[in-house]
This record gives structure tokens, sequence and C-alpha cells, in this order.
């Protein structure tokens, strides 16, 4: 049994695990299993840059961050484009089928999955494992990635929180998720932030600076707003796609923390700083937690190439594991629920969204 195994997109934490985890399994349950990495992701696949991996390459994995194989963003809408002659999806077809491939286990988040999609419906033997920090995969409760993120976003506010206090300042901290508000919203409420805001919730900068006055008001030195790096103001909302992208261009890099800041500093007289989480969200070791599901997602994957149940994605929904099929998930985006129970209790205790007074 031949299994090509490629990681792709945006890297996170516990990708090596779950490959560590995949490939136990199917060593451990057969002993015909040949695996090829790909290197660089669905690069890899194309420019038939592999490597034949050992059992030996999967040990002491399981904590260990980044990806063995490395990774890259391709993005799903040029899969179909010819560039300078080179057809993509035709070029890994063709490596999948030179190397007498048995099935492709593909560790990714939206876009690659849209792509292992793309290749299920091309013939190849597809399955995929659900990774993103963003844990905005839609069809399953948890991605791995997610929990690790979340708990070095926490960490990070809550060093903030002790400076914003000794100086009696307002800090505007930056977390990671363009398009969802998942680490965003778990990292504020469970680092204490007094404002959180998401992609999915359109704030009001007038409502904004009056609930910092009221929070000032009723005693608080100090105002932390966890702020997703996708928040968006109301106007904002109503642009078009088309309108918003020349928008986030005008930041010229920067990022919506600075805006935000600077639009604050007219209502108020507190000194306002911005601090940016980063790319150490997705660095470093994976919690106890995203080992533990990945772990899982891994053996999974595993049952899966081995009952040949393949065009599948592992997922986790309602503490048990599943597999749903690859163009269900494909296209569509996990959000936070708006109306749901945990921004409903967060805003009864006083957090606010931005978008309406507490
Ligand atoms: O998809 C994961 C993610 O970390 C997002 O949260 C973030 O918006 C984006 O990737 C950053 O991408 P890049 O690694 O290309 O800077």
């Amino acid at each position: 049994m031949r299994v090509g195994i490629l990681t792709s997109g945006g890297d996170c934490q516990a990708l090596n695990a779950t490959m560590r985890a995949l490939a136990k399994t199917l060593y451990q349950q057969r002993n015909d299993v040949e695996i090829i990495g790909f290197l660089d992701g669905y690069k890899g696949l194309m420019h038939e840059n592999y490597v034949n991996m050992k059992p030996e390459d999967f040990e002491h994995i399981l904590n260990l961050g980044g990806t063995i194989l490395g990774t890259s963003r391709c993005p799903f809408k040029k899969m179909r484009v010819i560039e300078n002659g080179f057809d993509k999806v035709a070029a890994m077809k063709k490596t999948y089928q030179k190397l007498k491939l048995d099935c492709l286990a593909v560790l990714g988040g939206n876009g690659s999955l849209k792509t292992a999609n793309l290749l299920s419906q091309e013939g190849l033997n597809v399955i995929g494992l659900p990774k993103t920090i963003d844990n905005d995969t839609w069809g399953t409760d948890y991605t791995f990635g997610f929990q690790s993120a979340v708990n070095i976003a926490t960490r990070y506010l809550d060093e903030i929180q002790t400076t914003a206090d000794s100086h009696s300042r307002i800090f505007v901290v930056e977390i990671m998720g363009h398009k969802v508000g998942h680490i965003c919203l778990s990292a504020g409420i469970a680092s204490g932030a007094d404002i959180i805001l998401l992609p999915e919730i359109p704030y009001d900068i007038e409502i904004l600076a009056q609930v910092i006055q009221n929070k000032t008001n009723a005693g608080k030195k100090s105002i932390v707003i966890a702020c997703a790096e996708g928040a968006i103001s109301k106007e904002e909302a109503m642009l078009s796609k088309k309108q918003y992208k020349l928008k986030v261009a005008s930041r010229e890099g920067h990022s919506v923390v600075y805006e935000i800041a600077n639009k604050l500093a007219h209502y108020t007289q507190k000194e306002i700083r911005v601090s940016c989480a980063g790319h150490a969200q997705r660095g470093g070791q994976p919690c106890p937690y995203d080992r533990e599901i990945s772990t899982l997602f891994g053996v999974e994957g595993a049952r899966l190439i081995m009952n040949k149940d393949y065009g599948k994605l592992v997922v986790f929904t309602d503490h048990h594991l599943n597999a749903i099929p690859l163009e269900e998930t494909a296209g569509k985006l996990k959000y936070v629920d708006v109306q749901g129970d945990v921004i409903r209790n967060a805003k009864l205790m006083g957090i606010s969204f931005g978008d309406e007074l507490v």
C-alpha cells in the first residue's frame, strides 16, 4: 500500500503529530505500507519533490512544532490556471499515477481542502485531515492547531493586561483570524478582555468609544481590546468585496489595530497602544489537547485509508470522530455563531463586541 502525505497552507501546531499517528497506525496494522512525503505542500506533488519516509521519520515528532515536510500556499483559485504552460492539476495527477499511490492524505485548511476535493473529483483517492489555527473548517467542531493558538493568544493577552493596568492604557491587540474570529473570541474570553472585535460582528466606533468611557467611569484603569485581524467596522461591512479589498490594501500592510487605535484617539484622552500577537500563535509545541485530538484524527485517517473510504474529511463533532465527504466541506467556512450562547453570555457579563452598549 503506497500512501502519499502532504501538509498544505499556513502551518500550525500538531501537523507532525497528525502525520505520526496516521503513519504509526498504518505501520501497526499492515506490513506492506510505504509512505511518500511530498515537500512543501501541493508544490511537491506538482513537481515530484518527495521523500520516501521510514518509520523512524515519525518518531519523536509528537510535540514538534511546524511540519517536517514543509508547506506552502497554493491558492485554489489558481489551481486550474495554466501558468507558463504548466498545468498544475495534470502535473499532480501525473505524479500520483507515476508513484502508483493508493491514496493521498492532505493535512490542510479550507483552501487546501478545496484542492483535495478537486483531486478527488479528478479520480484520485484522497482523504483530508482538518488543520488550521482558525478553527473555521466547516463540518468539524475542532481543527488541530486551534487550541494551541488559543493558548498562546491567551497568554499574550494576559501579559498585555498587566502592562495595560500599570499604565492605565487602552491596548488594541491583534489576534489571528482574517475571516473568522474563533481564536480571538476564545482567547478574549479566557484572558478577560474588556472588548472583543470579530469579523462576524461589525463594530461601531462611537459605541466602542462610549463603552470605553463607561468602563473607565465605572473604575476600570485599563482597557484591553482583543481584535481579530479581520475585525470590520459597520461602514466597512456595507462595502462590496472589491471595495473592502481596496480598503484593506490602503492600510499598506498595517494591521487593522492601528486604524482602530487612530480612530479611538479622537474620542479619549487615555493613552492607546497597539500590539500584535502575530505568527507566534502558529508556532511551537502543540498543547496537550491538540496532541490528543490530532493523534485521534491521524488514526481515523489511517482507518479511512485501510477501509478504502476515500473522498472524506476526518471531523470531530459532538465528541465523536467521524468523516464527511470532502465536497460537503469544500468552499464553506464555519463562522462564529453570533446568535449563540457564547456571545450571549459574554455580553451578559459586560464584554463588549463594539456593536451595542453594555
Ligand atoms: O490560516 C491561518 C492564518 O494564520 C490566519 O489566521 C492568518 O490570517 C493567516 O494564516 C496568515 O497568513 P500568512 O502565514 O500567509 O501570513
